[in-house]
Order: C-alpha cells, then structure tokens, then sequence
C-alpha cells in the first residue's frame, strides 16, 4: 500500500514538474522581455480576456514534431495556448500564441492544437477568439509549418459565418500569422506593441529599396487608418481584450442565435426632441451622424466599428431596447458624406458580419452620390460599390432604412431603398429623395431654357426653385410607395423600436443556390 502511494506521488510529482515547465513558456528571461513595453504574457493574456477561474486547457503537452531541425530545441506547450472559458458566462475558444517560445512561430504541431479548439468551437456552436502574437512560419518546420497554417486557414473560411471569430493582434505578426486573422470577422490591434505585415521591412528594403519602420509598415494606426485591414485598436494589451469581451456582447454564440439582450432603464417610449437641434435644415451644413445616432440608441452607447478608416460612412453596433442592431450611416462631415471605394467595402463587409449573425440593420441615410473622380473609377469604384448593393439585397435580418436628409441618386439605391429590400422606410420632413440636387438637376434638364434666357441666372433660379418644390421633400417619394412613413423626429426612437419588433419573426426565403457570387 505505502508503495503504491510513493510511486502515485512519484507520478503526480512528474505531472506537476512536467506542467511547470510549460506554464513558464519561454522562461524568465524572455518573458520580461515579453512584458518590457506593457505586453503581457500568452497566459496572463487569457486570465484577461476570460472570466476569473473559468479557462479549462487543452492539448498542454503538445510537443514540436522532432524533425531534423527542430532536434534539442525545446517548445513548452508548443508556443501556444489553447483551451475554452467563458466571457459574461457565455462559453468562447481562445488560442493564445506564445511569443516567447521560438517567436510563437506556427509549427505542425503548434497548427494542430489551434485546429482543435477551432473544430470544438465550430461542434459546440460557439466563439473562436484567437490572440496572435506570431512571427510566423516556424523555419526550421518547412513545408510542415506551410501545412500548418493550410489547416487554420481552411478553417477560418469554412466557419465563417457559422460561429463569430474575433482576432486579437499583440505583437508582431508576420507572414502566415496575418492571413488568419484577416480571415477572421474582427479584427483588434494594440497600439504601439502589434504590427501585421506579410513581408517584413528587411525584405521590403532588399525588394524595392524602401525604408520603412515596423510601425510605419504595418502599425495599429496603419491598419486601422490607411489599410482598413483591421476594425479596432486598443492601448495595449488589456484595452484590446477589454474590446474583445464588449465586442462579443453584441455578437451571438453562432449563426442559429440571437446577440443577448441586455435589459436597459432607457425607456422604450422616450422621446427625442434633441435631433430637432441636431439637424440642419440648410443642405449644405453638415451636422454630427453620431450625435443622432446616440441619441436614438440605448443609453446614448454606440460601439463603432472601423471608427478611424473611410470615415465618410459609420458602422458600429448599438442597442435599441436592449436588443442589438447593426447601424450603417452616412456621414455628412467627412466628404459630404458622399460613398467612395473604401466607403463601400466598409459598409459591405458589415452589413455581410450583420446577416450572418442575425443582426437587424438600421440605416441612416443622407447622401448626395458616390464620389466623382477619374481616380474613383479606375479604381473600380463601380465594382466596389456593387458591393453594397449585393450586400444590402443578399441580407436576410430586419432592415430598416431612415432617411435624415438627402438621399439621391445611386446612392440612395446602395444605401437600402425599398426596392433593395428594406422591410421599412422611413423619412423625416428634413429629407429629400431625387436622383440628384437641385442645382445640378436644373443645369442639365432646363440647360436650354436658361441658356436662351434673357437673364438666365434669373431662369436658373426659377428652375432650381420649381425642381426643389417637386422633388426635394419626402412626399413624391411617399405618394409612391417608397417611404412607408415621414416621422416626427421627436418619436424616432419609438418607432424604430415598434418596427423592429413588428419584424422580430422575419423570415425571407432565397432561391436555390451554392452560394451567391459577390462582386469582390
Ligand atoms: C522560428 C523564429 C521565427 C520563425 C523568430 N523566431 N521568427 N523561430 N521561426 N519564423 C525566434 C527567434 O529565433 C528568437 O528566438 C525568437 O523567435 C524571437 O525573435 P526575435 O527576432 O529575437 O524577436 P524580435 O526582435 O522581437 O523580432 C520579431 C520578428 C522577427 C520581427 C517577428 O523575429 C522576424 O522578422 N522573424 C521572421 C519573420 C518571418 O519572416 N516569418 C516567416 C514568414 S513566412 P530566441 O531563441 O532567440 O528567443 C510565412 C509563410 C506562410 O509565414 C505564408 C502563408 C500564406
């Protein structure tokens, strides 16, 4: 018996001296360098991102592979760390690359502990939230390492859409350790301390001869300003994880649920006489999209996503009665809030995130057109822009559209009319529905008249008054059918409300098809 209990605590021993090795990662030294500049470690990063107790560990004894290369070098758990907890109670996988084991470079083995936690996300229908901080293929790994991120890319495209994937980005993040997250649906950058690039600035100096720094190639600000690559950056680690956990709150488990309700002392019914102050009447004077839209919102909260690229268009999430909506808004102060490529692509990408994970959209919409420009259209801003509109018909959840103020032309289409499928128009006495302004509209159908004139700005004129007095109001729209409603300001909020739960059950049935062919 006493035997049985030395070789038992033999066993337990070898358990915990084997563990502890692994839970020290790359060891002391590198892990203060790891901390030097607030970076925190693959563990302490995890402990931040999931509620206190709840992370359960898979796969810890993982080892490298053994090849050739790789012989008498050492990789506690494998420069990664994988397993499954809960975030507000709702149960998430996280895999948290270990930088200070061989750079957290992506080897064989490394590619199949994050492969399955991703395969139990997909199977348990929850979140895959991944913390990059990777420099990479693993070199001495070859083709192994290649296969590796072969296996975590397949998948990042295979449950796209079925359960949410949020990538963290805390370090440098080089080669294949960018293209998984940008498979991914989020994607949340730490300033000053994570860089994406897939070729690094010695390459690019070797390459092209340009200097460039890590920060300048592909820094949070880069990403997030210039790129558009990635939605969010936070102030180091724990800001980032802090807006992993708010981004989850409005995101589902998968694509069979609905986002959590989050009770709200807002009242449903409050009024909102402050948009009267918000909104100019004058066309030409901007006025702030993202005042109305918090004051519309639950408890004046708006959670932007991409706040800092193309910024002519916001999107972001938002509560209405505690029930979350995907809000897309022109935004009249950057650019007259006119639609350009990136614009497109933003909106698109979101409204798509939306569908997939039954998010109703709410669209705000005061637009003079896409932006003019030999540069916008070879760029492809028609195939851009398409975009939109593919997006805006191909969505299934609750879409409703408020027009604010000026809604013309094409882009009175991109940003979901009627006949692209929105269930509910509204309008507010400031809006206007033409296929172009009065000005313009004027000079080119009455050019002859004024041109003929005696006086032909007085001419000009008149016609701008007579065509401003048909068209520029909501009402020819709303005779016709493509405005349900022009709305008091004051009782915005109510209606929305009414309206999306009048389309809470909405179901809308599409014709077979594989998958449908949007313009990329
Ligand atoms: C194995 C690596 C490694 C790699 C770094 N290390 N990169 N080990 N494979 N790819 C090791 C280093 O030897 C070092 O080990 C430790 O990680 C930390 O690296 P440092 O260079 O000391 O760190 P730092 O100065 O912070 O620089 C980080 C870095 C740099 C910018 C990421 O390491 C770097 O440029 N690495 C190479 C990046 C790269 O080219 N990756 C391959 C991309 S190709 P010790 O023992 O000293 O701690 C690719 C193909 C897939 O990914 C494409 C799919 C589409």
């Amino acid at each position: 018996m006493a035997d049985t209990n030395v070789q038992l605590q033999e066993l337990v021993a070898e358990m915990e001296s084997r563990r502890a090795k692994i839970l020290a990662g790359g060891g002391t030294e590198r892990q203060k360098k790891q901390k030097e500049g607030g970076k925190l470690t693959a563990r302490e990063r995890i402990d931040a991102l999931l509620d206190p107790g709840s992370f359960l560990e898979f796969g810890t004894f993982t080892e490298h592979g053994h090849n050739r290369l790789m012989q008498g070098i050492e990789a506690p758990g494998e420069g990664v760390v994988t397993g499954r907890g809960t975030v507000n109670g709702r149960q998430v996988f996280v895999f948290s690359q270990d930088f200070t084991v061989l750079g957290g470079s992506l080897g064989k083995m490394n590619a199949q502990k994050v492969s399955k936690v991703m395969d139990l996300a997909a199977k348990t229908g929850c979140p895959i939230i991944g913390l990059n901080d990777s420099a990479g293929a693993r070199i001495q790994e070859g083709v192994d390492s290649l296969s590796g991120y072969g296996e975590i890319f397949y998948r990042n495209a295979i449950y796209s859409g079925a359960v949410p994937q949020i990538s963290a980005i805390l370090g440098p993040c080089a080669g294949g350790a960018v293209y998984s997250p940008a498979l991914t649906d989020f994607i949340v950058m730490s300033r000053g301390s994570s860089y994406m690039f897939i070729t690094g600035p010695e390459v690019i100096k070797s390459v092209t001869r340009e200097e460039v720094s890590f920060d300048e190639l592909g820094g949070a600000d880069v990403h997030n300003k210039k790129s558009g690559v990635a939605h969010l950056e936070g102030e180091g680690d724990e800001d980032v994880l802090r807006l992993v956990r708010e981004l989850l709150s409005y995101l589902p488990q998968n694509a069979r649920e609905k986002p959590p309700v989050v009770p709200t002392n807002d009242p449903r019914e409050r009024t909102t006489p402050e948009l009267l102050e918000i909104v100019t009447t004058d066309q030409r004077k901007p006025y702030a999209m993202h005042d109305v839209i918090s004051t519309l919102v639950d408890d004046a909260h708006f959670f932007e996503i991409q706040p800092l690229w193309a910024k002519n268009i916001i999107v972001g999430f938002a509560r209405l009665n505690g029930k979350v909506v995907g809000i897309v808004a022109n935004n009249p102060k950057v650019m007259a809030g006119t639609l350009n490529i990136d614009a497109s692509d933003k909106a698109a990408r979101f409204i798509r995130t939306c569908d997939c994970y039954n998010i109703p959209i709410l669209t705000l919409v005061d637009v003079t057109g896409f932006l003019p420009g030999v540069a916008q259209e070879h760029a492809g801003i028609i195939r851009h822009g398409a975009k939109m509109l593919y997006a805006y018909a191909e969505a299934s959840v609750p879409k409703i559209t408020l027009i604010t103020r000026k809604s013309y032309g094409g882009a009175y289409l991109a940003m979901n009319s009627r006949d692209m499928g929105a269930d509910a128009v509204y309008a507010w006495p400031t809006a206007a529905v033409a296929v172009m302004g009065a000005e313009g509209a004027a000079n080119i159908v009455y050019r002859r008249e004024i041109q003929a004139s005696a006086n032909p700005e007085a001419t000009r004129a008149e016609k701008i008054k007579q065509y401003k007095d048909t068209f520029d109001n909501p009402y020819v729209a709303a005779a016709k059918g493509y405005i349900d409603d022009v709305i008091p300001m004051e009782d915005t909020r109510r209606i929305l409300i009414q309206t999306f739960e009048m389309l809470e059950h909405k179901e809308e049935a599409r014709p077979y098809k594989k998958h449908g062919n949007i313009p990329l």
